[in-house]
C-alpha cells in the first residue's frame, strides 16, 4: 500500500466541486485583480478570527514582510524568533534590513516561551515573532506580558495555525500584526500562492492595503512606494470557499491525531506532541520524535509510507546565515529536533486503511528494533 505524505482529497465530499465553481465564477466575472471576490474572503477571515482586519497578499513570506514593516521594524532592530521554524519567519526579519536573534523553544510545546525569550532583549530588540508551530497555539499570555513591559512589537507567524487557539482566541488575534501562508498545503490553502496580514490596528491594515498594491491610495497617486503583492482574485475565491469548511477539516485533523496519539502511545522511544494548557493543536503537522529517526524513515518509505522532516537543518546553521557566526552546539534543543523529527501522513481525507497501515508500520518498526 502506498501512502502519501500529503493529498488534495474531495474531504469533505463536494468542497472540490465547489472549489472548481469559484474558479469558474472568477473566469467568467474578468475581474481578475483584487475585486468584490478579495473583499469577501478579507471581510469573512477576519470574522472567522475575531480580528478587526485581514489585508490580502501574495504569499505568507510577504505577509510576514509587510506585518513587520507595518509595525516600524527598520535596518539595525533586532527581532526574537524560534530558532525552529520555516526559514521564511527569518528570511522576512532579513529582508526589512533586521537582524535575527534565534531563541530555543520550549522542550514541551516546541514554541516560544517568554522565559527563553526574555534573556535575549537587548536596547536594539524591536519585536518579538512568535510561531504557532505545527499548528499548536503559543501560549501567548506571558509573551504578551513580556511584550508590554519591554515596549516591544508582537508578531504571530501563524502560517501553520489556521483556526488554533489559545484561551478560545484565535492564532493570529493577539499580536500587533500576524502573518498567514495559504500555500496549498496549509489548513488553509489555496491553489497557489496567498497570504494575509490580520491586525486589529486600522494604521496597521491601512499601510499594508496600500504597500501591497505599489503604495496607492487612489489609482495613480501614490503616497508610499509600495510593492505587488496582492491577493490573486482567483486564489481568494477558493479560500472564501475553503474557509467555510475549515473548522470542518480540522476537527478531523485532530480526530486522526487522537487515533495516532492513542495508538503509538508507548511506543519505542517516541515522544508525540504535547498539548500545552488553553493551547488547542490544529495539527497541520503531526511530528513524532525518536533518535531512529532516520531508521524509522528509511522503513517506512520502503512500507510505501511518506513521510517529512520539519526542519532538516536548523535555520543558525544554514551557510545563508554563517554571517550571523552562530555555531553547532549554540541552540542544542533546536539541533536536536532537527536530527530527530519526523513528520507523520496526516490531512482530511486520509483513510482509516491508510492510518492503519502507518500506525502498523511505526509499530512493527519498533518491536524489530527492540528485539
Ligand atoms: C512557519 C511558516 N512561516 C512562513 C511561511 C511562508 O509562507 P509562504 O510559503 O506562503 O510564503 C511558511 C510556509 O510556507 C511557514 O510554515
Amino acid at each position: 500500500m502506498q501512502v502519501p505524505y500529503f493529498a488534495f482529497r474531495d474531504w469533505p465530499a463536494g468542497i472540490t466541486q465547489q472549489v472548481e465553481q469559484a474558479v469558474t465564477g472568477v473566469l467568467r466575472g474578468q475581474q481578475y485583480i483584487l475585486g468584490p471576490e478579495v473583499e469577501a474572503f478579507e471581510t469573512n477571515f477576519a470574522k472567522f478570527l475575531g480580528a478587526g482586519y485581514a489585508v490580502g497578499v501574495g504569499n505568507g513570506f510577504d505577509a510576514l514582510v509587510l506585518a513587520m514593516k507595518a509595525v516600524g521594524i527598520v535596518p539595525g532592530d533586532e527581532v526574537i524568533l524560534p530558532a525552529n521554524t520555516f526559514i521564511a519567519t527569518a528570511n522576512a526579519i532579513v529582508q526589512l534590513g533586521a537582524t535575527p536573534v534565534f531563541a530555543e523553544p520550549d522542550a514541551k510545546t516546541y514554541n516560544l516561551k517568554a522565559s527563553t525569550v526574555e534573556k535575549l532583549i537587548t536596547s536594539k530588540t524591536k519585536a518579538i515573532v512568535v510561531v504557532h508551530l505545527y499548528g499548536q497555539a503559543c501560549e501567548m499570555d506571558e509573551i504578551l506580558q513580556l511584550c508590554e513591559r519591554y515596549s516591544l512589537k508582537l508578531i504571530e507567524d501563524a502560517a501553520q495555525a489556521h483556526g488554533a487557539t489559545f484561551l478560545n482566541q484565535f492564532a493570529g488575534s493577539f499580536g500587533h500584526a500576524a502573518a498567514f501562508s495559504f500555500y496549498p498545503t496549509k489548513n488553509l490553502g489555496a491553489i497557489g500562492d496567498g497570504g494575509a496580514v490580520v491586525t486589529n490596528d486600522e494604521a496597521v491594515a491601512a499601510f499594508v492595503t496600500r504597500y501591497r498594491n505599489y503604495g496607492q491610495t487612489a489609482k495613480y497617486q501614490n503616497d508610499i512606494v509600495g510593492i505587488n503583492s496582492r491577493l490573486d482574485t482567483l486564489q481568494a475565491a477558493v479560500l472564501d470557499v475553503k474557509l467555510r469548511y475549515l473548522q470542518q477539516q480540522n476537527e478531523e485533523r485532530q480526530r486522526l491525531a487522537q487515533v495516532y496519539l492513542q495508538e503509538l502511545n508507548q511506543t519505542g522511544d517516541l515522544l508525540l506532541p504535547i498539548s500545552a494548557d488553553h493551547c488547542s493543536h490544529v495539527y497541520h503537522i503531526f511530528n513524532i520524535r525518536t533518535r531512529l529517526r532516520d531508521k524509522l524513515k528509511e522503513f517506512l518509505q520502503q512500507q510505501g509510507i511518506q513521510t517529512a522532516i520539519h526542519y532538516p537543518v536548523p535555520i543558525h546553521l544554514q551557510p545563508a546565515y554563517h554571517y550571523l557566526n552562530y555555531k553547532s552546539g549554540d541552540l542544542p534543543l533546536s539541533e536536536e529536533l532537527v536530527n530527530t523529527s519526523l513528520s507523520l501522513p496526516l490531512f482530511p481525507g486520509l483513510t482509516e486503511t491508510e492510518q492503519d497501515h502507518i500506525i502498523s508500520c511505526v509499530k512493527k518498526f519498533f518491536a524489530q528494533t527492540s528485539d
